[in-house]
């Protein structure tokens, strides 16, 4: 379903933005922007009903993988191929990507002052029930579906009434990102760091309702620091990503092993 072949990209980054990151990285200056290769050649085939581990050091490229799919126009593919059920995934906008069925859950989900947490998801869910040729859904099957739902994931019921993820506590906003996914039902959903920073009730809920809304038809791509969370989450495939390249890939032994022994000592067995 999701077919990635050889894929390069690089960072756009406005020179304001980009004394942050200057010890770093020498850059490819034009006009006033700055480019950075993020990704090196990255291979990776996700099948329907699949769930993939993403694992590796901080700055590796993870997140800008993760935006890439998503379509956010901050990364430029310079190389390789990205097929989503079989369309060219990059020629299409960020919205049509949402309404295809990718859904990303941000490391860092943004705060939205002004819009309703229960009214965004449900804006959310009935555009694509209008891609879908589907009715809307009433405002009763639609309270009902959110309840369930939000008790599923534990988050505070008063928190569907406030504005999007504004004064969320970080688990909070971690627990919300899940419920979005719950009630969106995503084909291929990419979560980004979802157990960083959660309490062990937190990364319990959490990740019980990833292996929950699992099915033979939907993907995952999860991105993670830490072997915890496979305790309730069974996945296909365990890869390492260091320097935007996948160094290694395998079962969920592997990040067993490299929460024993770290990165940099299964980068050397390859190299
Ligand atoms: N705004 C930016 N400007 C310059 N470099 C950036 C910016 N954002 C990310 N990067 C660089 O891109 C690389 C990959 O970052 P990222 O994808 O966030 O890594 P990860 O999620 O694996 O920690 C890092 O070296 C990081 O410093
Ligand atoms: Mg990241």
């Amino acid at each position: 379903m999701l077919n990635i072949e050889n894929l390069e990209a690089i960072i756009k980054v406005h020179k304001a933005e980009k004394n942050k990151f200057k010890d770093k990285k020498k850059s490819v200056k034009s006009s006033n922007l700055s480019e950075y290769k993020v990704l090196k050649g990255i291979n990776l085939k996700i099948n329907p009903g699949e769930i993939h581990i993403i694992m590796g050091p901080n700055g590796s490229g993870k997140s800008s993988l993760a935006s890439l799919l998503a379509g956010h126009p901050k990364y430029i593919c310079t190389g390789g191929k990205i097929s989503f059920e079989n369309e060219n995934l990059l020629e299409m906008e960020p919205e049509e990507r949402a309404q295809k069925g990718i859904f990303l859950a941000f490391q860092y989900p943004i705060e939205i002052p002004g819009i309703n947490n229960s009214y965004f998801i449900k804006t959310a869910l009935n555009n694509k029930n209008e891609i879908l040729e589907k009715n809307k859904i009433s405002p009763k099957d639609f309270l009902t579906l959110i309840e369930e739902n939000r008790k599923s994931i534990n988050l505070d019921k008063k928190l569907l009434k406030r504005h999007v993820n504004c004064g969320f506590s970080g688990g909070e906003k971690k627990r919300n990102e899940i419920l979005q996914m719950a009630m969106l039902k995503p084909k291929l959903a990419i979560l980004d760091e979802i157990d960083s920073g959660l309490d062990v009730d937190a990364l319990k809920d959490i990740g019980e309702n990833i292996q929950r809304l699992q099915t033979k038809e939907n993907s995952t791509i999860l991105i993670t620091h830490y072997a915890r969370i496979l305790k309730y989450i069974n996945p296909d495939k365990v890869h390492i990503l260091v320097d935007g390249k996948i160094i290694k890939s395998g079962d969920t032994t592997l990040a067993q092993q490299i929460e024993k022994e770290g990165y940099l000592s299964n980068a050397s067995i390859n190299n």
